[in-house]
C-alpha cells in the first residue's frame, strides 16, 4: 500500500469516529521559540492539550510534516530521515485509553489488514510519577493481543514529552510490527534496535504537564496523543526493510545510482550518500515551500547545513552537480501527488537551491584542497585532533558548517576541536557586531 493510501485510509477512519480532520501546520512553529521546526504532530496543539478549547472540537485529526534534525547524523541507515510525515487523532479531554487502543487495533487490523500475530505492543511500567500502566496492557489483552506480545518499560521507552523542558506529557503504549526476520539473541523484543522490531504507532496518554522544578502536575483534562510515521509504517507494510525503497524515494535513489560514477566496489558509500541526498533534498524543498530561506541563523542555517551536505554528498558519490534541476523537477513529479503545494512553489524551490549550490561550488573545491592539505599536516604530526583554527577558516572562507568539517573529518579517523571553533566564531561575532 502506497503512503497516500494510507494517509487516505487513516484520515477516513479517524473521521468516521467523529474526528474533525484538521490542517498541518508550517513546519516553521507559528508562536513557539523554543524549537526551529515542527518536531511532532502534537506540537501545534500543545494549547488545547493544555486545555484551551479547539475550534473543531474535542476530537481531531491530521497529517502533519515534521522536520527533526536531531536525528541528522543517523540518516543513511535504512530509516532515519530528517523530514517525515506523521498521521495523528487527538482526544481533548474526549475519549481516553480504552477508545484510543481500540480505535488502533481496529485500523491496524481492519483498515489495514494486518494479522494479530504480527503485532506486538509495550506500556509503561511505572516509577514515582505515574503508576504501571495495566489498565493498557489489559485492553490489549482483551483486543486479543497475546500476553506475550505485550512489555512493559520504563520512562526511556514508554513515555513521550514534553518538547523542551516543560509541557505536556504522559505515558505512553507504542506498537511494534514483527517483521518475522531471526531474533538477534534470546533478549531480542520491540526495545531491541536490530530491526525485527518496527515501531508504527505511539498513543501517548497525556495527562501531565511537566514544570520547570522537573516535577508533574496532573492536567485538568486526560488527552490522547498519537503519532504514526507515515514512511516508516508504510515501508513496513509493503514488506521492504529500508525506506528508501518505497514509492516516495525509490524513483530518485534509482536516479542517483545511475549517476554514480562510483563503481560496484564502493556502492556501500554511494548507497549512503544517495539517501543522504534524498532525505535532504525533500527537507530543504518543503523547508522552503514553508519560507525558510538559507541564512546564517536559526532556520535559515539548518537549511543552508541541509543543502550543503547534500551538495556535499553529491560529489562524495561522484553524481555530477548539474543534473540539481532536473533531480528537483523529478522529485517533485514523484511527490506532487502528497505534496501539491511543491508545484505551486516550484520555481521559488528551483530559485533558492540553484543559487545556494552556486555559492557553495564556488568554494567547495577550493575548501575540499584546504581541508586535505590540513589532513595532511594532521596525520603527519601523528595528530588524531583537527585544530579549531582550520575549521573557522574553513568556515569563514570556505562556507563549510562546520558539521561537514567533522563529517569530512570522521571519514578520514580524525576529531575537530570544536570547542575552539566555538570560541573563535563568538570572537568574530562580537568583532562583527562591534564594527557595526
Ligand atoms: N507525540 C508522540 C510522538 O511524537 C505521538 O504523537 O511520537
Amino acid at each position: 500500500m502506497k503512503a497516500i493510501d494510507i494517509r487516505n485510509k487513516y484520515l477516513k477512519f479517524f473521521e468516521k469516529h467523529n474526528h474533525k480532520i484538521i490542517a498541518g501546520a508550517s513546519l516553521v512553529p507559528a508562536n513557539d521559540s523554543s524549537v526551529l521546526f515542527t518536531p511532532a504532530g502534537m506540537h501545534p496543539l500543545t494549547p488545547y492539550l493544555l486545555g484551551e478549547k479547539h475550534p473543531e472540537g474535542t476530537r481531531v485529526a491530521n497529517y502533519q510534516k515534521c522536520v527533526r534534525t536531531i536525528d541528522i547524523d543517523e540518516v543513511g541507515d535504512s530509516h532515519h530521515l530528517t523530514c517525515f510525515e506523521m498521521m495523528g487523532n487527538w482526544s481533548l479531554g474526549d475519549y481516553f485509553k480504552e477508545e484510543s487502543i481500540k480505535m488502533s487495533f481496529d485500523f491496524l487490523t481492519q483498515d489495514l489488514n494486518l494479522p494479530i500475530e504480527k503485532i506486538f505492543v509495550t506500556c509503561f511500567e511505572g516509577d514515582s510519577d505515574c503508576p504501571k500502566d495495566e489498565e493498557s496492557a489489559n485492553i490489549w489483552r482483551q483486543a486479543g493481543i497475546p500476553e506475550n506480545h505485550i512489555y512493559f518499560f520504563n520512562k526511556k521507552e514508554n513515555w513521550w514529552g514534553p518538547v523542551g523542558n516543560t509541557g505536556p506529557c504522559g505515558a505512553c503504549t507504542e506498537i511494534f510490527y514483527d517483521t518475522g526476520k531471526e531474533k538477534c539473541n534470546a533478549n531480542c523484543n520491540p526495545s531491541c534496535g536490530c530491526g525485527k522490531f518496527i515501531e508504527i504507532w505511539n498513543n501517548v496518554f497525556m495527562e501531565f504537564n511537566k514544570k520547570e522544578d522537573g516535577t508533574y502536575e496532573e492536567l485538568a483534562q486526560k488527552n490522547v496523543d498519537t503519532g504514526l510515521g507515515l514512511e516508516r509504517a508504510a515501508m513496513t507494510f509493503q514488506g521492504k526493510d529500508n525506506v528508501f525503497e518505497i514509492e516516495i524515494f525509490k524513483p530518485i535513489m534509482d536516479r542517483l545510482a545511475a549517476a554514480t560514477k562510483l563503481t560496484q566496489g564502493d556502492r556501500i558509500i554511494a548507497d549512503q550518500s544517495h539517501r543522504i541526498i534524498a532525505d535532504h533534498l525533500k527537507a530543504a524543498m518543503l523547508l522552503i515551500v514553508d519560507g525558510v530561506t538559507p541564512s546564517n541563523i536559526d532556520q535559515g542555517y539548518v537549511l543552508r547545513r541541509i543543502i550543503r551536505r547534500f551538495i556535499r554528498h553529491m560529489r562524495k558519490a561522484e553524481i555530477d552537480v548539474e543534473i540539481l534541476e532536473s533531480l528537483i523537477n523529478e522529485y517533485i513529479e514523484v511527490l506532487e501527488e502528497m505534496y501539491p503545494e511543491l508545484v505551486k512553489r516550484k520555481t521559488m524551490i528551483l530559485e533558492v537551491l540553484l543559487a545556494e549550490k552556486k555559492k557553495f561550488m564556488k568554494t567547495l573545491v577550493n575548501g575540499e584542497k584546504e581541508f586535505n592539505k590540513a589532513i595532511i599536516r594532521i596525520k603527519e604530526q601523528n595528530n588524531e585532533i583537527l585544530d579549531g583554527e582550520t575549521v573557522f577558516r574553513l568556515y569563514e572562507t570556505y562556507g563549510f558548517p562546520p558539521e561537514i568539517t567533522e563529517e569530512l573529518a570522521q571519514e578520514q579517523g580524525i576529531k575537530i576541536n570544536m570547542e575552539n571553533f566555538e570560541k573563535l566564531y563568538k570572537e568574530h561575532q562580537e568583532k562583527s557586531r562591534a564594527r557595526s
